[in-house]
């Protein structure tokens, strides 16, 4: 999906002068972006250099390294005005490169603009525009809030929700005004640890907040009962479509988005030690595969 972005930023940067042939690409990323710009890169003959949080999945790190991505790894637990923090790190570093362009995904509504060109028609055309709900991840707000132009454009009865994550400011502030208190979570590509310019807030009528652990179960129920393997931030997706579902009195159609595979999180969410040493699973009775547990 963040391959879309990816080549609308950078073709349009080559296409006005930012971006030179041979020049460098400078991002920061919760490794979907980096992997949709690696892949532009390439084709484009680029330098990819990746700002990335060390606590990213390793498969997400080993597929930027096979993709040729130069990576530079920040501490996720940095406040984002550290200098250092991967809110920072990619803007100092753009600056400090010759020939790079930093398209900036978190506040450059080329972002949005590519939803709006690309993803919103595609679910207006695949639903024959029947559609009541839109439930959609927020991360750099650019899927929800491109999306939601295009699909209100429409018909502006479609009912945009987003899904946030618990420990990210941008719910706080849709509801009060005020960003709130930034707290860690584990769930990547979702919320975020500051507000950021992409998310287009006035196109979203409500939003609701999943925590780690309901986002993790729901991906791996997903898994089991419907056979998609997905990501945590899809978990997050399916929780929210659960709890608009659970309030309809009369049918409804509720279109979502999974934004990528649960391939690149085998080692975390997908890994029964790593969800129970967070305490996302209980402790296995010793000799009993968790998986025989009710
Ligand atoms: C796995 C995953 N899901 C959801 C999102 C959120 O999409 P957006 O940034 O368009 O809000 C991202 C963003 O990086 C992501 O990587």
């Amino acid at each position: 999906m963040k391959d879309r972005i990816a080549r609308h930023m950078i073709e349009s940067a080559l296409a006005d002068g930012r971006l030179r042939p041979g020049g460098v690409v400078v991002e920061a990323s919760s490794g979907n972006t980096a992997m949709g710009m690696a892949m532009v890169a390439v084709e484009h003959g680029l330098r990819c250099v990746m700002v990335v949080r060390r606590q990213t999945s390793r498969e997400k790190l080993d597929c930027l390294r096979a993709m040729g991505v130069e990576l530079v790894l920040v501490d996720g637990e940095l406040p984002p005005e550290h200098p250092e923090s991967y809110n920072r790190k990619a803007r100092e570093l753009a600056a400090s490169i010759p020939g790079a362009f930093f398209p900036d995904q978190h506040n450059n509504r080329a972002n949005n603009e590519a939803h709006y060109l690309t993803t919103g028609p595609e679910i207006w055309r695949q639903m024959d525009g029947r559609i009541d709900f839109f439930v959609c991840g927020i991360g750099t707000g650019g899927t929800i809030s491109g999306v939601a132009r295009y699909l209100k454009e429409q018909n502006p009865g479609v009912r945009v929700v987003a899904v946030d994550v618990a420990g990210s400011v941008f719910t706080d502030y849709f509801r009060t005004g005020t960003p709130g208190v930034p707290r860690r979570y584990l769930l990547e590509g979702l919320g975020d640890e500051e507000l950021i310019a992409c998310p287009e807030f006035e196109r979203i009528d409500e939003m609701l907040q999943v925590t780690d652990s309901e986002a993790f179960l729901a991906a791996r129920d997903l898994a089991r009962s419907e056979g998609i393997l997905a990501g945590g931030s899809s978990g997050a997706a399916l929780w929210g479509v659960r709890q608009v579902a659970a309030r309809l009195d009369r049918p409804a159609r509720i279109v979502t988005l999974f934004s990528d595979s649960g391939t690149r999180y085998l080692s975390s969410i997908y890994n029964d030690d790593w969800m129970r040493k967070h305490g996302f699973l209980p402790e296995a009775e010793a000799g009993a595969p968790i998986s025989s547990r009710p």
